[in-house]
């Protein structure tokens, strides 16, 4: 009977270990999850996807945070309005990815301001060179879709292969980010 466990657990403890080795062995390539989330929302979803790509995660923080104020989309003098509104706008980043040039696929992630990508991700997107690099932007919103983030960024890094992407509901599970990552992986 104890030899029947003790050859159970082994036998358990080899197919977790496959699985380890499984997912770390995805990709040879070098990954990189760094999102802005102003109320969390996003940050939740690009957690779930650097565990299931075993990517590094990097949280793009607003050198000014963003006050439940700026972000009141009813009043067109908000910070957030103002911002959206100049297409020129670059929100400053208060710290900067170290060694960028490491990452082969670098998933962007950020919740949809006025159907687009939020100001600061193209303060992002301007402050490296990525020359060579895939970008492949995700986003949460309250419905819409990902629209033509995709299509701004790449405006910006003519250089790298900026894909579409995708926009995420808050409750997407960690399998689903996985199915949908290997693409770029
Ligand atoms: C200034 C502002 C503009 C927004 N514009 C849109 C929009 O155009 N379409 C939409 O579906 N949701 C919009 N939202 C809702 C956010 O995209 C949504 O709540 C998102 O999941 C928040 O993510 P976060 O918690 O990571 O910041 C907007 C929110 C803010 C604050």
């Amino acid at each position: 009977m104890k030899k029947l466990i003790s050859l159970i657990v082994a036998g358990i403890v080899l197919v977790m270990s496959f699985n380890v080795r499984a997912e770390s062995e995805m990709t040879d390539k070098k990954v990189l999850v760094a999102y802005f989330s102003a109320t969390g929302v996003t940050a939740k979803v690009a957690e779930r996807l650097a565990q299931v790509t075993a990517a590094d995660l990097f949280e793009i923080k607003p050198a000014k945070p963003y006050t439940k104020k700026d972000l009141d989309w009813h009043n067109p003098k908000s910070r957030s309005s103002v911002e959206m509104k100049d297409g020129s706008s670059r929100p400053e980043i208060a710290e900067k990815v170290t060694n960028m040039s490491q990452y082969d696929v670098i998933f962007v992630g950020f919740p949809i301001w006025w159907y687009r990508e939020p100001a600061i991700i193209d303060t992002f997107i301007e402050s490296y060179n990525f020359e060579g690099k895939t970008i492949v932007p995700f986003a949460t919103s309250g419905m819409s879709g990902i629209g033509d983030s995709g299509e701004n960024m790449q405006k910006l890094v003519p250089d790298a292969r900026v894909a579409t992407g995708k926009r995420f509901a808050d409750r997407v599970t960690g399998d689903e980010l996985q199915s949908w990552a290997k693409e770029w992986l």
